[in-house]
Formats: structure tokens, sequence, C-alpha cells
């Protein structure tokens, strides 16, 4: 497997990471534990060193899951997670605090069982709290040898900022792939202008950019899906055509559409490591294999033209959570 630093950090990860939120959370009911286990195994196998969770994966059974599953690999991969929610439950608002973070800080340590965490990110910016007062107590946390690695999740410039200034900031991560490319105008400039890393979720559109999705898809009563603008039925049969091109390129590559999703990710800059999620084996292969698919000049040209004419339908958050990013 490739590998990644992530920004000035000197933090190197696989090229390709693993985000393991869709095992214990988000996307209907948990995946069975050993079956989990089993798919962390293989991923590190393969390569991957660079596993996704937060405290709110459950809230804490991710952490949890990831803490048993890759004990046998410590010190080999790095696990981030995130802090910034009240008792890790995302509908309880947000909580900076510092105090807070800090009860976080030991909490995670010991679901993870790790004696450091390796990337501790700010899961949303929380504007109850200066973000100085954040990025010095992740500072502190640092000094103490809890921390190694500080991020930011969904967070605005403006914030990133502020918290780089405090503390060095190693990676930012945001929604980011084919149908969302709104990091490209303000946040991507200033990570690269700063040295930080940059880690896209949802490189797969939630799914939807694979082509397993359709209008006709049932997701399940718990799946966050159903309360996403971007999936209503219409907006799903409406956002078809980018698919479709990623369908086109993937015939024309030998290659399937998330492959092209996740290569066209990839082909952007050096500094970025996708994270996608998945509970399923091949599929996990499948996206490794992104890994080695290389994307032309030429290629690129023509995903950019045919991209351009694609007006996709639907906000990627409804109104409530949509507050709560880009600040
Ligand atoms: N910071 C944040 O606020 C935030 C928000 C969302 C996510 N994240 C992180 O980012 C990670 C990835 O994002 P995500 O899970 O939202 O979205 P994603 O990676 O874009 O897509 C995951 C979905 O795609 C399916 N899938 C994966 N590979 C596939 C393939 N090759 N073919 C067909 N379907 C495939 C998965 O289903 P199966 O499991 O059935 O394969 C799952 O439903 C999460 O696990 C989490 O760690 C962070």
């Amino acid at each position: 497997m490739k590998k990644r630093t992530l920004g000035n950090s000197g933090l190197e990860v696989s090229a390709m990471g693993l985000g393991c939120m869709g095992m214990s959370f988000g996307y209907g009911p948990a995946g069975d534990k050993k079956e989990m286990i089993t798919l962390l195994h293989a991923a590190v196998e393969k390569g991957i060193t660079f596993f996704d969770t937060a405290e709110a994966y459950g809230p804490f059974t991710n952490e949890e899951l990831l803490g048993e599953a890759l004990a046998p690999f410590r010190g080999k991969v790095v696990i981030a997670t995130k802090f910034g929610f009240p008792k890790g439950d995302t509908n309880l608002g947000l909580d900076s605090r510092p105090e807070n973070i800090r009860s976080v800080a030991e909490a995670s340590l010991k679901r993870l069982k790790v004696d450091a965490i390796d990337l501790f990110y700010q899961h949303r910016v929380d504007q109850n709290v200066p973000m100085e007062d954040v990025a010095g107590t992740v500072k502190d946390l640092i000094s103490e040898g809890k921390v190694k690695h500080f991020g930011m999740s969904e967070a605005g410039v403006e914030s990133i900022r502020k918290a780089h200034a405090v503390q060095p900031v190693t990676a930012v991560q945001s929604e980011y792939s084919l149908w969302w490319r709104e990091p490209e105008q303000a946040l991507l400039p200033a990570l690269e202008e700063l040295g930080i890393g940059f880690v896209p979720f949802s490189p797969l559109g939630k799914g939807f950019l694979t082509g397993k999705i359709d209008e006709h898809t049932q997701f399940d009563k718990t799946d966050f899906r159903n309360i996403v603008p971007r999936f209503s039925e219409d907006n799903r049969k409406a956002n078809q055509s980018m698919v479709d091109l990623l369908s086109k390129i993937a015939s024309e590559k030998g290659a399937t559409p998330a492959q092209i999703a996740l290569a066209w990710l990839l082909a952007q800059k050096s500094w970025i490591t996708p994270i996608p999620g998945t509970t399923k084996l091949h599929r996990l292969e499948e996206n490794i294999g992104a890994v080695d698919l290389q994307l032309s000049e030429t290629d690129l040209n023509q995903i950019e033209a045919a991209a351009a004419e694609i007006q996709i339908q639907g906000a990627r958050y409804p109104e409530h959570l949509q507050k709560r990013v880009g600040k």
C-alpha cells in the first residue's frame, strides 16, 4: 500500500484509510462484532494503517470495537478519533469546553486501549468556546503525551487559522467528493498554504457514487440517509447522471465507479487521504484497488468537463445539521 504524509506534520498514513463509522452507527444496525473485527484485521493485512472513528459513533461502541480489533497492531496503525459533543451524543448539541475535551481524551484512551491518541479531531467547531481555548487544551494534551496530533472536522478557514496559530493542525476532515466540491473554494487553498493534510469523509458520497444506490433503494429506518435531502427519491433520480459519468469512465478504465470516485480524490493533491467506509470485505478490496488506479491528465479533464455539466440536487445535510458546518 502506498503511503501519504498529512501536510507538514510528518504523520505518515496509508494512501487510503478506512472510515469505521458505518460498522457501528449511521447506516442502519451495527455490524456483527466478530465480522467487523475480521474486516478490520483484513484491512491491516492489506496495508491500511489509518482508521477513523469518533466517540460519537455509537456513541462509544465504534471506539471500543477499534480498541479491541486493533490492539494487536498498537504502534503500527494510526487511529483518529474525535471529541465535541455532550456525552458523545450528536443530538445534545456541541461541547468543546476544555473540561469536556479532557474527559473525552481520558475515556477515548481507555476505549481505544492506547497510551496516546494518534489524531484527535474537534468533530464540529463549538462557537461557545474560543478556538484558542480548544487548541490550547489539545496542545496541553499533546505536551502531556496523551495526544499526538490535532485535527479539525468540517471547520471554517477562519477557525482553522486561529487554531493552527496556537497548536499546529495536522489534518482537517471534511466531506469532499465529486458530488460535494465546496472545499475546493477556500478550504483546500488554505490547507495547502498552512501545510495541513486533508482527509475527505464520505468520499463515495455516502455510497451513492458507487452506483449501488438508486431511487428505488430502501434504507433501514435508522439510516441517516433518510433525513439527507440529497438522498430523497427525487434527488437520487436527478443525481444519477453523476453515477452515469463515473460508470462510463470506469468501463473505459476497466475499473468500478467507486474506484474512479476514489482515484479522482487521490489525484487532486498528494496530501489527501480519503477514508471510505464499508462493512464488507469485497468492497474494502475494491476500494483499496483505487490506490493503484492512475487517472491521466486526459481522464481528469474529461471528468472535469463532464462534471461541470451536472447540477447536483439536494443539500448534503438537513438544516439543523447544516448550521454546524463550516464555522
Ligand atoms: N467528520 C465527520 O463529520 C464525518 C461524517 C461522516 C463520515 N465520517 C467518516 O468518514 C467515513 C466514510 O464516510 P461515509 O461512511 O459517510 O461515506 P462513504 O465512505 O462515502 O460511503 C459509505 C457507504 O458506501 C458503501 N460502500 C462502500 N464501499 C462501497 C463499494 N465499493 N461499493 C458499493 N458501496 C460501497 C457502504 O456500504 P457497506 O458498508 O454496505 O459497504 C456505506 O453505506 C466514515 O466511516 C466516518 O469515519 C466523518
